[in-house]
């Protein structure tokens, strides 16, 4: 390992674990770089004293004994990470400030972590939920809090410029009502879907993703499926559809925008310079007291 690797180590550790929490499974990663990350990551945590760990986690994230407690042994009212090992939740909980840019108090109760009053507490575990469909869906661990919030508490919406487009668009083929498979060779996901708003299903592909139509097609044979980029498309369809249901149970604010940003390759990561959420403050990060197992009434 270079000492380049052990800097990205530093600050990735606590996005590699969460990689491991969302995942589950390294050999579903198709990112070679992530899971050289995590693997790297995983061994230093077992095997090797303090000062190679993520300085940013709290202290009380080294394990006490070799043997690693479980997040719900450790913690009171651990609810999406259960099973997992109580030093991720802290790296987790650093990964969640950093991605939305806010304090530990926007989604919890100072001093009673385990509290779920805040409602962005309750939001924060429906979109990890989210977040494991999606990369079981994708068979991959790309899929992050960081990749839609980039440092924000709400994701950036589609650009106003874009829906303009998109809404004149969409006027101009509203009398076309028939289904897409009427009109077109090869629908297979989007059946149903009006003609007349299909070219602006299109253009709303390509600008999401910063590509022209040839990304995902042959010039002039749109029916034809020789573009690997056309059939991941179709995957990401079924995603979102999966998305609405099972997270939303309806119609869902998720889209092609949401996670690529107008480019092909969505990012998942902070940037390594990323430093800690501006407003942040020390005082909000310091650890909180864990009462050891037995004091704790829950368990
Ligand atoms: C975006 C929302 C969010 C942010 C920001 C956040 N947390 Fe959490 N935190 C959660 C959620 C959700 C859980 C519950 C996890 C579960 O159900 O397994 C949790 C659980 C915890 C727990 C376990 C409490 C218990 O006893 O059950 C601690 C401790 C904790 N967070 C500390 C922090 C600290 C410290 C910070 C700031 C560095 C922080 N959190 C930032 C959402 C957040
Ligand atoms: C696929 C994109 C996407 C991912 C991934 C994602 N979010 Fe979100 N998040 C959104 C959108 C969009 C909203 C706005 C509300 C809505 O539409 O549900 C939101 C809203 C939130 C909110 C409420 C914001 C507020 O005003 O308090 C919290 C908290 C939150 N997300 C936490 C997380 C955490 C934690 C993760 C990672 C486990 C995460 N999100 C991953 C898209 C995403
Ligand atoms: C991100 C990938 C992607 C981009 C970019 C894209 N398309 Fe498509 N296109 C698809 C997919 C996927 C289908 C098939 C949908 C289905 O099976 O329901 C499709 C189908 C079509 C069809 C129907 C072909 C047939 O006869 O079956 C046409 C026409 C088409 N696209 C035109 C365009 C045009 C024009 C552009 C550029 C403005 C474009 N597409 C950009 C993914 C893409
Ligand atoms: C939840 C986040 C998310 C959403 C929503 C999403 N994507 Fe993706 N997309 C990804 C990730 C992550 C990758 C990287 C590939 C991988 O790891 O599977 C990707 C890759 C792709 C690729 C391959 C990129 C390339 O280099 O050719 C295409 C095409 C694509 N997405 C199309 C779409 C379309 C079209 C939509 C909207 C229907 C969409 N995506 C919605 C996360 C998302």
């Amino acid at each position: 390992m270079t000492t380049t690797d052990l800097k990205r180590l530093t600050l990735f550790s606590g996005v590699a674990l969460i990689a491991l929490l969302f995942t589950h499974r390294v050999e579903a990663t198709r990112a070679g770089v992530d899971a050289r990350i995590w693997v790297v990551s995983a061994k230093l945590d077992s095997t090797h004293p303090a000062p190679l760990r993520d300085k940013t986690a709290p202290s009380q994230d080294k394990p006490a004994q070799p043997q690693t407690k479980n997040a719900e042994e450790t913690y009171k009212n651990i609810q999406i990470f259960k099973g997992l090992p109580a030093q991720g939740v802290m790296r987790a909980m650093t990964f969640f400030r950093t991605s939305l840019g806010v304090d530990c108090t926007h989604c919890h109760v100072p001093g009673e972590f385990e509290k779920d009053d805040k409602p962005a507490k309750l939001t924060a575990r429906k979109m990890y939920q989210m977040v494991q469909l999606s990369n079981k869906a994708l068979a991959s661990n790309r899929v992050s809090c960081y990749g839609c919030h980039r440092g924000h508490v709400q994701p950036e919406p589609v650009p106003d410029s874009l829906k303009t487009e998109l809404d004149e668009m969409g006027k101009k083929g509203a009398e076309d009502q028939r289904p897409a498979e009427q009109v077109y060779k090869n629908i297979q996901t989007l059946k149903g879907v009006p003609a007349g708003r299909w070219m602006m299903l299109m253009t709303m592909f390509s600008k999401s993703l910063g590509v022209d139509c040839t990304h995902c097609h042959v010039q002039g044979e749109f029916e034809k499926d020789d573009k690997p980029a056309k059939q991941t498309a179709r995957k990401m369809l079924s995603m979102v559809g999966s998305i609405a249901r099972e997270i939303y149970k309806g119609s869902t604010s998720i889209n092609c925008y949401t996670c690529h940003k107008g480019k092909a390759q969505p990012v998942s990561f902070p940037p390594a310079s990323a430093q800690p959420a501006p407003g942040a403050k020390p005082a909000e990060t310091k650890p909180p007291e864990t009462k050891p197992p037995e004091t704790n009434p829950q368990r």
